[in-house]
């Protein structure tokens, strides 16, 4: 079964549940996953029990399609996502972003946890993410090209949907609720970087980094969906002294930052 026949279907599976057949998709990032109290849940269905789905196996994702409304406006959230250096191929990875495609999705909204590399970041600050640097990961799209998703050769010119930042950024002024705005830097992990790789990052143009987020961008936008990205900066990668960075501190700063993330989300997500 090649990989279109298996979107089939998952999908087929998975319409009895999209009874408000929702346009807008939801995934939740590393320490992220309280944003499923702003869900109104209808149905959530354990990855597990999805044919075709990949099971998620790190701790803070728990795994499951939740199929509900934020403030009235019917949404499907991933709470947990798949990472690439959880050993899945790059197609796994993305395979949930075409199912919600196919789902009748036309709006991703992506969060993560991110390393902050640019000298005006602390941690605890969101980054809306403007733009991102993918050639230090594996493009999904390496291989046969199925014209049913999309083109050999897609456009990114504008990953990120400018018009959903700009409202993302009033939504930020009338809430008081600080944000910057940053280049994503895609690197596969699973290790942090070294002092030497945070100044990299830094040198070629991004502002934060993360794990995951990009590979999902690429094949929302092969697929004509718009995209808003927001990352919460969990540690600072570019200091000169000791930087020892672990996950649970990453869980933690993000577990911190969530209410403020949360906002944005959630009013961004009802003026659609
Ligand atoms: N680097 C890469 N990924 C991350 C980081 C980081 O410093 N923090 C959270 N995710």
């Amino acid at each position: 079964m090649n990989t279109f026949e298996k979107i089939a279907e998952t999908t087929e599976f998975l319409k009895q549940f999209n009874t408000s057949k929702a346009k807008i998709g939801v995934v939740l990032g590393s320490g992220l996953g309280d944003f499923v109290k702003e869900i109104e849940t209808h149905h959530a269905i354990a990855y597990s029990d999805i044919p075709h789905f990949p099971v998620s196996t790190v701790q803070g994702h728990s795994g499951k399609l939740i199929f509900g409304s934020v403030a009235g406006t019917p949404i499907i959230a991933m709470a947990g996502r798949f990472h690439f250096y959880e050993g899945y191929a790059a197609e796994d990875v993305v395979f949930p972003i075409r199912v919600l495609k196919f789902l009748g999705v036309e709006t991703l909204f992506l969060s993560n946890a991110a390393g902050g590399v640019n000298t005006g970041f602390k941690v605890g600050d969101l980054m809306i993410i403007k733009d991102h640097i993918s050639f230090a990961i594996k493009n999904p799209l390496i291989g046969k090209n199925d014209e049913r998703f999309g083109p050999r050769f897609p456009d990114m010119s504008e990953p990120y949907s400018k018009q959903l930042i700009k409202r993302a950024k009033e939504i930020a002024r009338q809430k008081n609720i600080d944000v910057k705005e940053g280049v994503y830097f895609g690197a596969t992990g699973p290790t942090f970087e070294t002092h030497a790789e945070y100044k990299l990052v830094h040198i070629l143009g991004g502002d934060a980094v993360g794990m995951s987020t990009v590979q999902e961008v690429i094949v929302a936008r092969h697929m004509g969906m718009h995209v808003f990205a927001m990352s919460v900066i969990t540690d600072i990668g570019i200091r000169d002294d000791d930087n020892v960075i672990t996950h649970e501190e990453v869980l933690q700063a993000a577990k911190e930052a969530e209410p403020k993330f949360s906002t944005i989300f959630r009013e961004l997500i009802a003026s659609l």
